[in-house]
C-alpha cells in the first residue's frame, strides 16, 4: 500500500454542485443544505461562489452559516455551478477577508480549500514581485493567484489549474470555479479528505457526504494526488497525469438524509444521546456478521496491542486496554494518538494497533496508525466511517453503526467503540479458548445493552436535569471512579467542559487525597461512579470528600447495598440491574445527559461548542 506524505490539515468543510439547467434542484436549497451540515466541521466564518450567466457571486462573512444562508438575496440565487465553505481558522483570524472563497486579482477564479498549503509563504513572495494583489492573510489565496498567474501565461483554465496545484507541498482538498469554464468545479485531493457524489443531472464534490446526501448517495472516494472537474453529466478524473475511470469506484452508501436530521430534538447531541439504543443495537449486530477471524488472530499473535484515540476514541480505547488486560491478561495499552511518539522505539514486529476514531479523519490517530505500520505492527480501525482515511489505510477494518454523529461532542459512537472493544475482547477469549471468561455470557450481555441503554434514559432524564440546576452554578467539578470507572468518568468531565465549559477534573478516586481534595470546600460537586465493580474501593473516598463539604452524586445500580451511597450521597442516579458488560457500556449515558441539560440550563448551543470542531486534522 501507498503511504501518502504527512500534511498538516485544517477542519473546514467544502462543498461544490454542478447541475444542468433542467434539474428541478434550486441553487440556494442545495448551498443551505450542505452548509448547514458542514457547519460542525468548522463554524468561524462562511462563505459560497456562485456562477450565473458569465458572472461570479461572492458571499462570505464572519460567524455562523445562517448569516450567509440569510443574507440579502441569497434566496434568489441561481446558478448551475457553484462552491461553498465554512471555516475553522487556522492562517489569519476568523474576519470576512479571510473567509473563503478567495479569489485571483480580477475576482474570475474563486477557490475553496480545506488543509493547509505548508509552502504558501514562498509562492505569495513570488506572486506578490509579479504584481498580484493579496485580500486576506489565508494561505488558500495564492491557489487563486497561481492559476491567475499560468492562465496569463496563455494556458487554459484546466490546465492552468493543474499546473497550480503541482506547485502546492501541504494537504488540501479544493474545489475552483472559474469565470471562463462556467459548467465546471475542478478538484483536486491531497491528504484532506474529498468526494464526488453522483446525482441525475447533478454532480457534488465536497468533504463530507452528510452535505449532498439528500440528493444522491453515489459516491467516489478521491485518492491523495487525484484531480479533474465535474459538470452536471460528467466527471473527469486523473492521477499523475493519466485519466481514471471511476465506473469501478461508485459505491452507494448507506445514509438516508433522515439520519443526519434533527428528527423533533432541540438539538443534535439530544438525538444522538437517544438514539443509543439504536445505535448500540445496529453496532452489535454489524459486528456479527463482519468476519473477525484475521483481526482475532493477529490479537491473539499478538505481543502487544496498543488501543490509540484522541478526546472521546481516547477514553473508549482507554477501556478497552483495561478490558485486554482485566479479563484477558494481555498486555495491552491505551495511547492518546498524539502522545504514541512515547512508545515508537518500544513498537515491534507483530505488535497489533488500534486506531480508534469515530470519524476516521483525526490526523493525530491516522499518523500514529501509519508509523505504527513503518515499524512493522499491524494496524486495525475501528471506525464508524468505513470509507475514511483510516479505514483505508489500515490493514483490517471494523466498522460500528451507530450512524452519522454530527453534535462536536461524541456520546453514541462513545457507548458503541466501548461495545465493539468488549465484542472484541469476547471473541478473542473464545479464539483463544480462555477458561478465565465466560465469553458467551460477556457476548450475552453486550448484546442486551442496548436494552440497558433505554432503560436508564428512561429512568434517569429527570434526575439528570436536577442535578444540572446545580451544576450550571457551579465552577468546578471532580468525577472520581476506580479501574473501568476512571475512562467513564474521564468522558464524564470532558463532556461537561466541552459544552458546559465547566472545569471538571477526572481522578482514579483512590488518587484524588493526593491532590484534588485540596480543592474541596462546602458544595464542590464530585460525582462518583459505582460500577458494581470493586465499589468497596470507593467507599473510603466518598466519606474522605463528604467529610469536607463536598456535594455528592453517585451513579450507582439500584439495588446496591453499599452503605457509603445511601449516607453520603446527595443525589443518586440509580441504574438497572444488569451485568458489568453492559454497565460498561452504558454508564455513560448520565453523565452525557448531565453534561446536555448543564449546557441548556446555561443558555449554551451543546451543539456548537465555542473552539472546538467534530473533526479535527490539524496536528
Ligand atoms: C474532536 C471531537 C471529539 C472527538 C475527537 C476524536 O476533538 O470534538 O468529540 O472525540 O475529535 O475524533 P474521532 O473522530 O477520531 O473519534
Amino acid at each position: 500500500m501507498v503511504v501518502p506524505r504527512i500534511g498538516k490539515q485544517s477542519l473546514c468543510g467544502i462543498i461544490g454542485f454542478a447541475k444542468s439547467s433542467k434539474a428541478s434542484l434550486r441553487c440556494p436549497e442545495i448551498l443551505r443544505d450542505g452548509l448547514r451540515r458542514l457547519e460542525y466541521r468548522g463554524y468561524d466564518s462562511a462563505g459560497i461562489a456562485v456562477l450565473s450567466q458569465g458572472l461570479l457571486t461572492i458571499v462570505k462573512d464572519v460567524g455562523s452559516v445562517e448569516k450567509i444562508i440569510e443574507s440579502p438575496g441569497f434566496s434568489m440565487l441561481d446558478g448551475g455551478v457553484a462552491i461553498g465553505h465554512t471555516r475553522w481558522a487556522t492562517h489569519g483570524k476568523p474576519s470576512k477577508d479571510n473567509a473563503h472563497p478567495h479569489t485571483d486579482c480580477r475576482k474570475r477564479i474563486a477557490v475553496v480549500h480545506n488543509g493547509i498549503i505548508e509552502n504558501y509563504m514562498d509562492l505569495k513572495r513570488l506572486l506578490l514581485e509579479e504584481g498580484h494583489v493579496f485580500t486576506s492573510e489565508t494561505d488558500t489565496e495564492v491557489i487563486a493567484h497561481l492559476i491567475e498567474h499560468f492562465k496569463s501565461l496563455g494556458e487554459k483554465s484546466f490546465e492552468a489549474f493543474k499546473k497550480a496545484v503541482s506547485m502546492l507541498r501541504g494537504s488540501y482538498a479544493l474545489a475552483v470555479i472559474d469565470v471562463d469554464e462556467p459548467d465546471k468545479i475542478f478538484f483536486a485531493r491531497n491528504v484532506s479528505p474529498l468526494l464526488i457524489g453522483l446525482g441525475s443531472g447533478v454532480n457534488f464534490v465536497s468533504s463530507d457526504l452528510a452535505s449532498f446526501v439528500k440528493y444522491t448517495n453515489r459516491v467516489v472516494v478521491l485518492m491523495d494526488g487525484e484531480l479533474g472537474y465535474i459538470s452536471a453529466s460528467d466527471v473527469h478524473l486523473e492521477l499523475g497525469g493519466k485519466p481514471v475511470d471511476i465506473s469501478s469506484r461508485i459505491r452507494v452508501v448507506e445514509l438516508d438524509a433522515q439520519s443526519i436530521e434533527k428528527g423533533g430534538f432541540h438539538h443534535y447531541m439530544a438525538k444522538e444521546i437517544f438514539e443509543q439504543p439504536y445505535a448500540l443495537a445496529q453496532t452489535f449486530s454489524a459486528l456479527q456478521t463482519q468476519n473477525l477471524s484475521e483481526v482475532l488472530k493477529i490479537l491473539a499473535e499478538a505481543r502487544r496491542v496498543y488501543i490509540v484515540g484522541a478526546g472521546t476514541s481516547y477514553h473508549a480505547s482507554l477501556l478497552g486496554a483495561i478490558a485486554f488486560k482485566r479479563f484477558l491478561g494481555l498486555e495491552a495499552e491505551a495511547l492518546i494518538s498524539s502522545e504514541f511518539k512515547v512508545v515508537s522505539r518500544a513498537i515491534k514486529w507483530g505488535d497489533v494497533v488500534i486506531g480508534v476514531s469515530q470519524s476516521g479523519e483525526t490526523i493525530d490517530t491516522l499518523l500514529a496508525l501509519r508509523e505504527a505500520r513503518e515499524k512493522g505492527a499491524k494496524t486495525v480501525a475501528l471506525v464508524n466511517n468505513p470509507f475514511s482515511t483510516i479505514a483505508r489505510e489500515s490493514d483490517y477494518v471494523i466498522s460500528m453503526r451507530a450512524g452519522p454523529e454530527i453534535a462536536v461532542a461524541a456520546t453514541k459512537t462513545f457507548t458503541t467503540q466501548v461495545l465493539t472493544l468488549l465484542y472484541i475482547v469476547a471473541r478473542l477469549a473464545e479464539f483463544i479458548g480462555s477458561i478465565d471468561v465466560d465469553y458467551r455470557a460477556l457476548i450475552q450481555g453486550l448484546k442486551i445493552s442496548h436494552e440497558v441503554a433505554q432503560n436508564i434514559l428512561k429512568a434517569s432524564v429527570e434526575i439528570c436535569k436536577a442535578i444540572a440546576t446545580e451544576l450550571a452554578r457551579k465552577q468546578s467539578a471532580y468525577y472520581l471512579g476506580r479501574v473501568f470507572g476512571v475512562p467513564i468518568a474521564m468522558e464524564g468531565a470532558l463532556k461537561l467542559k466541552e459544552i458546559a465549559y465547566i472545569h471538571a477534573e477526572a481522578y482514579p478516586a483512590g488518587e484524588s487525597k493526593h491532590g484534588p481534595i485540596a480543592l474541596i470546600e462546602n458544595g464542590f460537586p464530585v460525582i462518583f461512579i459505582y460500577l458494581g465493580f470493586l465499589d468497596e474501593l470507593l467507599e473510603s473516598n466518598v466519606e474522605e470528600m463528604k467529610a469536607r463539604g463536598a456535594y455528592i452524586i453517585t451513579v450507582a445500580q439500584g439495588d446496591t447495598t453499599l452503605s457509603s451511597i445511601a449516607r453520603y450521597s446527595n443525589t443518586i442516579i440509580k441504574m438497572p440491574k444488569a451485568p458489568l458488560e453492559a454497565r460498561l457500556v452504558t454508564y455513560a449515558i448520565p453523565l452525557q445527559l448531565i453534561a446536555y441539560y448543564t449546557s441548556i440550563m446555561k443558555g449554551l448551543d451543546p451543539d456548537k461548542p465555542r473552539n472546538l470542531a467534530k473533526t479535527v486534522t490539524v496536528i
